[in-house]
This record gives structure tokens, C-alpha cells and sequence, in this order.
């Protein structure tokens, strides 16, 4: 939350155009699904988070997939790239399974959603093709939005007099939301928001990040968020090792015979 309002700032014309396409679409999509920032109401954000969510998962995939057909078809490593890239796309589709836990999708959303990708889905290769920085351009400022709205979200749920603080104070978690991010049993439904948020965040730091790197650092030099993989990969296998000596301990005690009696006696 604390990083909400950085914005970045255009640095050529494609920059500026694509910042003004995200917020022309943020603003009409606003007074569409008549969200007030101020206090907006529960109906106006299940209908947006879904069609947002949905949208998000696809730059991702597009990214991971036209780096791994680049890789195969030029013959050349593609240094830990797509790991990020696909990582998003599965990190965006889980934000939607959390929600679809949590929303009700009508006809009329569904076809939102369906419209959405087949018209996003050629528009954001075709940005990836002309230039893959397009692609990160816009996803990134994309983010900026995504983190606004959440924050405010989040700000909102904890303000009371508010209408989500009154629909969603006692909200828990849905057990996607627990599983996926492995949140204390009684962890409520804003703290999946706050989750949401802090993606949010990541993904618009990363995309930024890539595209202002040059095709060079972009295809040639080792992914600079690589680290953060192995970081999770060890965290996670440090959780199962601990869970594997923690039952074998348990396992251990169950074994053991309590008995006053001499279980054999020399004749
Ligand atoms: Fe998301
Ligand atoms: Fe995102």
C-alpha cells in the first residue's frame, strides 16, 4: 500500500500512448460498473475484479509463450525469463479462482469475459510483436490501476461506515484463497485482498522493469527477478522438510510400546 501512488513516468510516445489507453479504459470502465471510489458498492466489484482478473492472466501467458518459441526457434537460452512470465499468468488465474469462490459470474459477465479475450488476446501479441517492451509497457501501467483499485478496496473494507466495511468485517477466506497462499486457518477475506495487492504490486514492478531493458539485457542477460524463484523454491522445500520430520516425529511416538511388563523373560 505503501508504494500505491508510484506512477511511472512516459518516456517515449508509445509510453504516453499506452498510459493514456489504460487510463481512457479505467475510467470508462469505472463509470460503467458505477464505482465510486468513495464508497463503492460490494455489486460493483465482484463484476470488476472478475473481468479484470481474467484479462490480467493473458499478457503473461503471451509473454512466456512467444520467449519459449523464440528460444526454440533461435536455438538460444532464454535465461530464466519465462519462469517469471508464466508464474504471473498462473499467480492471475489463481486471483480469479479466488474470487470465483467468492463472486457470482452471470451470462452477461461470462460474455464480457469471453469478448474480453478474444479482443485483448490479438491486440496484446500484436504489442509483443511489434516491440515485447509494448507488451510489459502497458501491463505495467495496467498494474498501476490494479493497485489502485485494491488499495482502495482494502482501505475501504477497514473504514467502518463504509458499504464494504459493513458487507465484508466478519468475511472469512475462502479455502482457495487459504490453500493458494497458505494463510492462517482464520484468515479473513481482506487479507486475500491485501495478497491481491501485494501481486499487484510485483507484477507492475517486474513489468516496468522489463520494459525498460534493452533487447540485449532483454534476451541475451540472466532474469533479475530469478533469485526471487529460487528464494521460493527453497522456502518451499524447507515447509516439507519440516512437515516430513515433524510427522515422522509424531510417527515415532505412536510407535513406541508402553508397557510395565517385561516383554520377554530368559528362561
Ligand atoms: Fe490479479
Ligand atoms: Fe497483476
Amino acid at each position: 500500500m505503501k508504494t500505491a501512488d508510484m506512477k511511472h513516468v512516459p518516456q517515449s510516445i508509445g509510453d504516453t500512448i499506452l498510459q493514456k489507453m489504460v487510463r481512457v479504459a479505467y475510467h470508462a470502465f469505472n463509470f460503467v460498473t458505477g464505482y465510486d471510489h468513495a464508497d463503492p458498492p460490494t455489486s460493483a466489484i465482484g463484476y470488476r475484479l472478475i473481468i479484470l482478473e481474467s484479462v490480467a492472466g493473458v499478457p503473461g501467458m503471451l509473454g512466456g509463450m512467444f520467449r519459449h518459441f523464440r528460444s526454440l526457434r533461435q536455438l538460444e537460452r532464454d535465461h530464466g525469463f519465462i519462469f517469471t512470465l508464466l508464474e504471473e499468468a498462473e499467480n492471475e488465474r489463481m486471483h480469479l479462482i479466488v474470487c470465483m469462490s467468492f463472486f457470482e459470474a452471470g451470462p452477461f459477465t461470462r460474455f464480457i469475459v469471453q469478448a474480453g479475450q478474444v479482443g485483448l488476446t490479438p491486440f496484446l501479441a500484436g504489442l509483443y510483436l511489434i516491440r515485447p517492451q509494448l507488451l510489459h509497457r502497458f501491463v505495467g501501467y495496467l498494474e498501476e490501476t490494479a493497485v489502485h483499485t485494491y488499495t482502495n478496496i482494502v482501505q475501504m473494507t477497514n473504514s467502518p461506515g463504509t458499504k464494504l466495511h459493513t458487507a465484508w468485517k466478519d468475511t472469512p477466506a475462502p479455502q482457495a484463497a487459504i490453500d493458494y497462499w497458505q494463510l492462517p486457518a482464520d484468515a479473513m477475506w481482506v487479507d486475500c485482498l491485501k495478497r491481491m495487492l501485494a501481486d499487484e504490486s510485483h507484477h507492475r514492478d517486474v513489468n516496468h522493469a522489463m520494459a525498460s531493458m534493452s533487447a540485449d539485457e532483454m534476451f541475451g542477460e540472466a532474469n533479475p527477478f530469478i533469485h526471487e524463484h529460487k528464494a521460493d523454491y527453497e522456502a518451499g522445500v524447507r515447509r516439507y522438510t519440516e512437515a516430513v520430520l515433524k510427522r515422522a516425529l509424531a510417527d515415532l511416538d505412536l510407535q513406541r510400546t508402553h508397557t510395565p511388563d517385561v516383554l520377554a523373560t530368559k528362561k
